[in-house]
């Protein structure tokens, strides 16, 4: 996404990351992963950012990258004005607390030998500046703030339902104040019969708080309900990026249409043409050299082997990747046929 807004909490700027794929030697590598690729986007304050695509897309590696928990190949992390990675150790740690993550599965993410005290006040603790009573006294304030009591101070996570779990660890993720928080598919390990209320829970907090969430989800359903602004991405780039109304409203990319057209929605009169997608995603180890989605985009052309698709602004806060949605760069060399459609070539 390359608008940009006055004093955005996030600003990544040309982000990539790549894990080494090891080879059956030591200290030989084989490759790499090409997780995220020259992403850029940024966050506003207080909004609730979406990310979707399919799984191994890099949803999970870009958010962490986010908050300083996996060191970006390339590019630069700007979290309140301050670039992540290049902050003092004392620095890096203070600016960390700020950014807090809620986990996907409530059951691994919990220790199981600690009780719920001990759980939710470990970040308090390992900070080391408050006394045993202001830590009781805030994990029992945190305890009520998430729907959970002061009776359940001394049970253990095992004592618990998936939904009140991630209550727990809800909790955990806000006992210091944080501004921003990731939640990386939280609902997706629950019963469907609890994620209404999880997701009532957060959307509570986030404003009593005044907290800016990133809500990592497959679930465009939700995204759509709860989130301002959102990404697409697809092995590891973004596809579509911009205000969540307006990219449902008009979806352009060929990959948006596919997800949206998997989702059942209430108002009768937005019937989408359904785009079932063949395939797998590629490897990320060795991604298409043109646009990344052109071997299971219907509407693919020769060229979009070869020349990447850059991201352009086609409305206000509504960005495309697709050479089929804003047709190829003068600026390449397009070679013959390059824009005869490939779904046209593998017909005749
Ligand atoms: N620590 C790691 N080491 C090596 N490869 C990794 C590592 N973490 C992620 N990957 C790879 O990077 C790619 C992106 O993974 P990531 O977990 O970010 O995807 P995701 O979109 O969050 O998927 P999901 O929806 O399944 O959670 C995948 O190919 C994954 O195998
Ligand atoms: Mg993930």
């Amino acid at each position: 996404m390359s608008e940009t807004k006055v004093n955005p909490i996030v600003d990544m700027r040309h982000v990539s990351v790549d894990f080494p794929v090891k080879g059956a030697l030591p200290f030989i590598r084989k490759g790499c992963i090409q997780a995220v690729s020259d992403v850029s986007l940024t966050i506003h304050r207080g909004e609730t950012f979406g990310i979707v695509g399919e799984s191994g897309c890099g949803k999970s590696t870009l958010a962490n990258a986010m908050i300083g928990m996996v060191k970006p190949t390339a590019g630069e992390v700007v979290f309140d004005g301050k670039n992540l990675y290049e902050l003092s150790r004392d620095d890096f740690k203070a600016t960390r607390r700020d950014m807090q993550m809620i986990f996907q599965d409530p059951f691994s993410s919990l220790n199981p030998r600690f009780n719920v005290y001990q759980i939710i006040s470990e970040p308090m603790f390992i900070r080391g500046q408050d006394s045993e009573a202001t830590m009781k006294a805030r994990v029992i304030e945190l305890l009520e703030l998430v729907g959970l009591s002061k009776d359940d101070l001394y049970r253990y996570p095992s004592d618990f339902s998936g939904g009140q779990r991630q209550r727990l660890g809800i909790a955990r993720a806000i006992i210091l104040n944080p501004t921003f928080l990731v939640c990386d598919e939280p609902v997706s390990a629950l019963d469907v019969s609890v994620h209404a209320q999880i997701l009532n829970l957060l959307t509570d907090i986030q404003k009593k708080l005044k907290l800016t969430y990133v809500f990592i989800s497959h679930n465009l359903a939700v995204v759509k309900s709860i989130c301002d602004r959102m990404i697409v991405m697809y092995l590891g780039k973004i596809m579509e990026a911009g205000n969540v109304k307006t990219i449902f409203d008009n979806p352009l990319h060929p990959y948006t249409h596919a997800l949206l057209s998997a989702v059942l929605d209430t108002d009768q009169t937005k019937q989408r043409e359904q785009v079932i997608l063949k395939g797998d995603i590629p490897s990320p180890i060795d991604p298409p050299k043109g646009c990344r989605f052109y071997q299971r985009c219907p509407k693919a052309m020769e060229g979009c082997k070869t020349i990447p698709a850059p991201e352009i602004t086609v409305e206000e806060d509504h960005v495309v990747a697709c050479h089929y949605v804003n047709g190829f760069p003068e600026s390449v060399e397009k070679g013959e046929g390059y824009d005869t459609p490939l779904k046209q070539q593998a017909d005749e």
